[in-house]
Order: structure tokens, then sequence, then C-alpha cells
């Protein structure tokens, strides 16, 4: 029997461990302003743009430099954040089965094992968009129309698939983070719109 108190411990696990993805993500679409397609402009068979204007080669390096960047950061601050989760998840009677998971999704298993968990969530995410790209137009879908759940999903999918190469993820844990990142991204874009700062919701 998962808990409240399990499920918010997974949660906040997963956004330690996808951070990378989450970063890389968020900022290709800062780092691609006036970058080359990745597709160069190119049509697929079925006449429609391979990927579009939305996929950048300056995003898509970027995303994963900056997603490594961020695992960088986090690098110094994983021991002191793995005790104390150990010491909450104890004291809050969390699960066994979720405390057992703690190491290696908080620290994973080495040094190395880390670094090079953070560049595979960070090429898994910009992977998905990419993806996720590809699946639109083959849709019919213009750059930049409303696709749900892929719009939202496309990146955190194969980040986690990746990374779990590394970590593996228990597939309860992957659901519950799909839907926290669904819910957070829909939110996200609602109050952007409600801001004006976007011209459409979704
Ligand atoms: N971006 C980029 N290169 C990438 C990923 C994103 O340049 N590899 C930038 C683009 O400016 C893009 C923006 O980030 O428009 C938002 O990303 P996304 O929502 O994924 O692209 P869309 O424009 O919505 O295009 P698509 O319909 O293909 O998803
Ligand atoms: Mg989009």
């Amino acid at each position: 029997m998962v808990t409240a108190k399990d499920l918010a411990a997974i949660i906040l696990l997963m956004l330690w461990y996808s951070t990378p993805a989450y970063v890389a993500n968020g900022l290709a679409v800062i780092l691609g302003k006036n970058s080359r397609p990745i597709d160069n402009y190119k049509v697929f068979i079925d006449g429609r743009r391979i990927l579009g204007d939305g996929k950048t080669i300056g995003g898509f390096i970027g995303g994963i430099m900056v997603g490594f960047l961020a695992t960088i950061i986090q690098l110094p601050f994983r021991g002191l954040i793995l005790s104390f989760a150990l010491e909450t998840a104890i004291r809050e009677g969390i699960s066994t089965t979720v405390i057992c998971r703690i190491p290696s999704l908080i620290a994973a298993t080495s040094f190395s094992g880390f670094l090079m968990r953070g560049f595979l969530l960070s090429l898994g995410a910009m992977l998905g968009d990419l993806i996720g790209s590809f699946i639109k137009r083959r849709l019919g879908l213009e750059r930049g129309a409303p696709c749900i759940p892929l719009d939202q999903l496309d990146f955190i999918i194969v980040a986690l698939l990746i990374g779990s190469l590394v970590t593996p993820i228990p597939l309860q844990y992957i659901l519950v983070f799909l839907a926290v990142t669904f819910i957070a991204h829909i939110t996200a874009n609602f109050i952007a719109y409600k801001l004006g700062a976007k011209n459409r919701f979704p």
C-alpha cells in the first residue's frame, strides 16, 4: 500500500532525479533563439517538414549543455540531500520499499554514474522533444500547434527511459511523475496565458 506520504516522497525524489531533464527542456526555448533548424528545412516523404522550425541545433546542444551544468551543480549537494532525505523519510514513517530507493535516486551509485545519468537525462529530454515534434509533423500539426499530452510529456518519457540505463526506476514512480509533470505543465501554461505571456492555452 502506498500512503500519501510515500507519494509525496516519490514526487520529491523524482523532482531531484529529473532536474537535468527539466532544465534542458526549459532552457532550450531561450538557447534556440535565432539558431538553425536541425532538419535544415528538409521535408519528409509526406511532404511536411521533418521536425520544423521549433527544433534548432542551438536549442538541442544548448539544452544538453545546461542540463549537464545542472547536474554539475547538483553533484556536491547529493550527499547532504541524501542524508537529509533518509533522516526525514525514517522520521516520517515512509515505507521501506520507498526508502530503499532513496540512495540510488538521489546520488546514483558513483560519482561518474551521477554525471553520466545527468548527461543521459539531458540528452533524453532533448531527444524526446525531437521525437514529439516528429510525431506532430506526421500528424499534420504545424509547429507550435498544441498536442496534448505529447507536448507536456515527450521530453520526460524519453529522459526517464534513457536515465534508467544508470538508475532503474519502478514503473509506478514513472507514472506518478508523468501525471505530476502533465499537471505542472498545464498549470504553468495557464498562468502564463492569464498573465499575457502566452497568447493561447494550452
Ligand atoms: N527550441 C529550440 N530547439 C529545440 C527545442 C526547442 O530552438 N531543440 C525552442 C524553439 O524556439 C521552440 C521553443 O523552444 O519554438 C519551444 O519548444 P517546443 O514547445 O518544444 O516547440 P514548438 O515551437 O511548440 O514546436 P513543436 O510544434 O515542434 O513542438
Ligand atoms: Mg510546443
